[in-house]
């Protein structure tokens, strides 16, 4: 389909437009990564480095797209990464589920989500929820159990984010609350957005700065700074911390944040049953290789016991496909349904979210392929040293 004002046919076109509709401090915050951004920028270009081998006869004519990841059937091997503190738009984490929901993709929900797990749950049942290690253990589980009461049925827990907080061009700023001073220090960039002004204004909101899944027992829900705050506090978790909560929640539980080939065994150790191979998309220590060149060992090394699953610099199917040709189970993705939240609201993650099918479907016919699950490693070449180790 040809783009249109409310349909845009690629996920470059999303960011084009996020540019252009979100203030700037805002779109920044979304495609920020550490330091010189080396990483952030390595989790796309590596994808470039992966190419082809196609069949050109016996081709298939149906391709099967559909999986299961973290015990939940799903039409196609994606699933939303969970991200926090957005200010894209006022529905934020609900029209991400709304949309996910009819797209029958899974969604993972960050802890620092602006809508609480009640709300997200409400309006999706394939739902996981992402916690940092922040608070006592007691704590952990209270919010743990809260999700679960609102129908997460998997627990993601983000080990890698991200104590850097540096960034070259300089960090993008977050108010520490919307008063009339910080309304007067956003407003020449917020109304040079009139767009994105309009769609919170239609709703009478302002973008949330507060975290509500951390608040427990009817708490008021902390602000960012709050929540930030507690976490800096807390003890950095141990391997028995991570074994300790796997056992707690029992069910489908992923540790996101792996790189290296003896995290994933000892993470395969303390019982997890998933792990997302991903360096926070840029956001934890810069000059870490892209996340997909880490991921074709971690599979040699734990593949067979745990799903592996790889997020960072999806941008078109055809990503998708390359990380499952490297033995993905299934890829997350994080700032293309960000931009096209931005741009369009619901129908634009749902938009995002047809064009990485198509995409699939696309590659998958090139290849010969009649399924996701019938990729290896010869539908693709990798230049020496792609793999950097
Ligand atoms: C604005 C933003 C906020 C994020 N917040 C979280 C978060 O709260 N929890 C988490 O586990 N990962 C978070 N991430 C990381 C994503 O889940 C994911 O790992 C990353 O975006 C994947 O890379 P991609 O954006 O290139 O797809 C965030 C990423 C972005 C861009």
């Amino acid at each position: 389909m040809a783009s249109t004002k409310d349909w845009f046919e690629t996920v470059e076109e999303a960011q084009h437009r996020a540019r252009k509709r979100l203030p700037r401090s805002v779109y920044m915050a979304l495609v920020a990564g550490t330091e010189k951004g080396l990483t952030a920028g390595d989790n796309v270009a590596a994808f470039d480095e992966i190419t082809w081998r196609p069949h050109v006869a016996g081709l298939s004519p149906k391709r099967d797209l559909a999986t299961t990841v973290m015990g939940q059937q799903v039409s196609m091997p994606v699933l939303i990464s969970p991200t926090g503190v957005q200010a894209v738009h006022p529905d934020g984490e609900v029209a991400v589920a709304r949309a996910a929901a009819s797209e029958d993709v899974a969604m993972g929900l960050s802890s620092f989500a602006s809508k609480s797990v009640e709300e997200v749950g409400a309006a999706h049942s394939k739902l996981f929820f992402q916690m940092y290690w922040v608070g006592s253990r007691e704590t952990i589980l209270a919010r743990a159990e809260r999700a679960r009461a609102a129908g997460a049925t998997g627990l993601i827990m983000t080990l890698d984010w991200s104590f850097a907080s540096r960034r070259d061009w300089g960090s993008p700023p977050i108010p520490e609350k919307i008063d009339v001073k910080n309304a007067l220090k956003f407003a020449p960039e917020v109304l040079r957005r009139p767009r994105w002004l309009a769609t919170y204004l239609r709703t009478g909101s302002i973008p949330e700065l507060s975290v509500p899944n951390l608040a427990l027992d009817g708490q008021e829900p902390p602000n960012f700074f709050g929540a930030y705050g507690e976490w800096m506090g807390t003890t950095l978790p141990s391997w028995e911390d991570v074994a300790w909560l796997r056992e707690q929640w029992g069910g489908p539980f992923m540790l996101k944040g792996v790189t290296r080939v003896d995290d994933a065994r000892r993470a395969v150790d303390a019982g997890v049953s998933a792990l997302s191979v991903s360096t926070h998309g840029g956001n934890n220590l810069d000059s870490t290789p892209g996340a997909i060149r880490s991921l074709p060992a971690i599979v040699d090394a734990v593949g067979d016991q745990v799903e592996v699953v790889m997020d960072g610099g999806i941008r078109r199917g055809g990503d998708v496909v390359k990380a499952m040709a490297l033995g993905a189970k299934a890829v997350m993705i994080g700032r293309a349904y960000l931009w096209g939240m931005a741009a369009n609201g619901e129908r634009g993650v749902q938009n995002v979210l047809s064009i990485i099918r198509q995409g699939i479907d696309e590659a998958l016919l090139g290849l010969g392929r009649s399924s996701v699950h019938d990729l290896t490693r010869d539908d693709v070449v990798l230049p020496a040293g792609f793999t950097r180790s």
